[in-house]
């Protein structure tokens, strides 16, 4: 059996997330790793927080308050959302921890030593205005790659390309706007991708098997221009990493961090460290130390070479996973495990523009929250997933998705079978009559459609694995609209009762297999049907008979209340204007 390693891009740490960053990483990663463990995979599933950098130094600013304080609130803030919206992961990590500190610093003396670091002198841009040097994206100019006019130091958002702030045309800081910038000489480290340029393309081209989105952005930049550039991985700042080589100073290096983007990665291994420490993991085999529980995952030559490890993010992130990450594990010249397969996303608009943090425009997962259950977004989110381009968030097609697929197909199901058998027959399923020909070919063709399911599933197709669910749940219900045991109970009670037994099945069947889009729902149609058993219908026929005659359930509550127009208008324009 695989084990697999599913990571998550860490989010940011200064503020709430939007929907849109939602189901460009944690939520589909969490997908992946529900369905692997329901199909008895092992599992360890990591996410954190992104805490270096200045967005974190001038949010605490902004808050009023010490940055690591701030970064510690803001963590179990965006710990506790990740809990409502059901994300499960066996570490929600802090890409400032100890761990972090120590395996970042070890990276940078193993590249040093491999001849892959160069010091540069540098002429960085220092604001007077503002009387500080100012990183990368604290510049704000035109892109010269595209001529956006709000392209950012580091990289432009409206393109994806890569960029250093003297690239910009016409300058200006973000923190103020004054163009009263000026250049002066500073040190820095610059992490020499080019001498990897060669490894890391057959690297990628060895990948066939991955979605043309991760690989054509990695491509691009592989081989557009003048191919890939060396980066810069430190920065002139107090909050981060310091500067060291393993455990060694770094002379001329003094007071200075590793740049966000270095040490974030590498918080992928650290969490599992985390993890680990944190006594979340087995113990360890009999005679082997305490890090060989996370060294399994991470490290090939310590049992990781059977790991299946792959990566969710959105497509802005994808040169730093397929480019800069692994530069630093070839780079390093040890056994780390690389990723096997890199799921990246398209954006998710809101209403007719773009989500946007920081004009605070489109939904926030703590509002998502506050108005509907965790189900209701984690299915609309994935069920319309931007996988092959953007798609868009209406209210709209919000309502009317909800109100369809979750309510009238799922909901109307459970509410409808359970009913009848309480009313015809009571609290348990009812014995007496057999399966006739439409349990066998319900039997047959549910078969081909969970083997379909599992299909895409496996191959992380979002979309498509939403749409055989669905269809899976459209079936249930053509079935009891056929065979009508309500109206074969009049003629017929024994085969109604064969009828009633297959519906309150197919809610057990269903619930299996909604669990890792609505887990919530899920575990309520489980308690529901009083089941113990939620394993894996690898025999779907088994599956439709799990719960023998005589076993006792209730009729749920409304699972899922339809969303009324009124709701739907006072919400959009709720969610129109800007954050407060
Ligand atoms: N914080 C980044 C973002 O939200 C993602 C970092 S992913 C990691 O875009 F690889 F650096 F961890
Ligand atoms: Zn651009």
């Amino acid at each position: 059996m695989t084990r697999h390693l599913i990571t998550s891009a860490i989010p940011y740490i200064n503020g709430i997330k939007h929907l849109g960053n939602l189901v460009g990483s944690q939520l589909p990663a969490d997908l992946f790793a529900r369905y692997q463990r329901a199909r008895g995979a092992e599992v360890l599933f990591l996410c954190a927080t992104d805490e270096h950098g200045t967005p974190a130094e001038l949010a605490a600013a902004k808050a009023g308050k010490p940055v690591a304080e701030y970064c510690a609130e803001m963590h179990e803030i965006q710990a506790e959302i990740a809990r409502g919206f059901a994300l499960s992961f066996d570490h929600f990590g802090r890409s400032s921890s100890p761990q972090n500190h120590r395996l970042t610093q070890h990276f940078a003396g193993r590249l040093a030593d491999a001849g892959l670091i160069r010091e540069v002198s540098e002429r960085q841009v220092y604001s007077n205005a503002d009387g500080r040097f100012l990183p990368d994206r604290y510049i704000e100019g035109t892109c010269p790659n595209c001529g956006y006019d709000k392209a950012r130091g580091d990289q432009c958002e409206n393109c994806t390309k890569q960029l250093d702030p003297t690239d910009l045309i016409n300058p200006r800081s973000a923190i103020g706007g004054s163009t009263d910038l000026e250049v002066r000489e500073t040190k820095h480290l610059y992490l020499r991708q080019s001498a990897l340029k060669d490894e890391l393309d057959a690297w990628i081209d060895s990948k066939s098997d991955w979605p043309v989105l991760t690989t054509s952005i990695a491509k691009k930049w592989l081989h557009d221009g003048d191919g890939l550039q060396d980066r810069g991985i430190t920065r002139d700042l107090d909050w981060g990493i310091p500067v060291k080589k393993g455990e060694d100073d770094w002379p001329g290096m003094e007071g200075k961090v590793f740049y966000v983007w270095f040490d974030a990665p590498i918080e992928y291994i650290a969490c599992a460290q985390e993890w680990a420490d944190a006594g979340k993991g087995p113990a360890p085999e009999p005679g082997a130390d305490k890090d060989s529980v996370w060294e399994r995952w991470w490290r090939t030559d310590r049992g990781a070479d059977d790991v299946r490890y792959t990566q969710f993010m959105g497509k802005d992130n994808v040169p730093f996973h397929t480019l800069s990450f692994p530069a630093t594990i070839i780079g390093s010249g040890e056994d780390w495990k690389l990723v096997d397969y890199i799921k990246s996303f398209n954006y998710l608009n809101y209403d007719g523009g773009q989500f946007s943090t920081s004009q605070g425009r489109g939904i926030f997962m703590d509002q998502a929250l506050s108005i509907l259950p965790a189900d209701y977004w984690r299915w609309w989110l994935l069920s319309h997933a931007p996988e092959s381009s953007d798609s868009e968030f209406t209210w709209e097609n919000f309502q009317a998705a909800v109100n369809k697929d979750l309510a009238d197909v799922l909901g109307n199901f459970v509410s409808r079978i359970t009913k009848f058998c309480r009313s015809k027959f009571g609290e348990a399923l009812p014995e007496g009559g057999a399966w006739g020909p439409e349990e066998e070919a319900l039997a047959d063709d549910l078969t081909a459609r969970i083997r379909a399911y599992e299909g895409f599933m496996d191959a992380i197709e979002v979309r498509k694995s939403a749409s055989a669910l669905r269809a899976i749940w459209v079936v249930g219900n053509e079935y009891l609209q056929t065979v009508a045991p309500w109206t074969t109970f009049k003629t017929d009670p024994d085969r109604a009762a064969a009828q009633v037994r297959m519906g309150l099945n197919l809610i057990r069947l269903y619930a299996v297999l909604s669990q890792p889009f609505i887990p919530e729902a899920s575990a309520g149609m489980l308690t529901a049907m009083n089941a113990t058993d939620a394993s894996w219908p690898d025999d779907v026929r088994a599956a439709l008979q799990a719960l023998p005659p005589g076993h006792g359930f209730t009729v749920p509550e409304v699972m899922f209340a339809k969303i009324t127009d009124e709701q739907r208008e006072d919400w959009q324009s709720r969610f129109a204007g800007t954050r407060g």
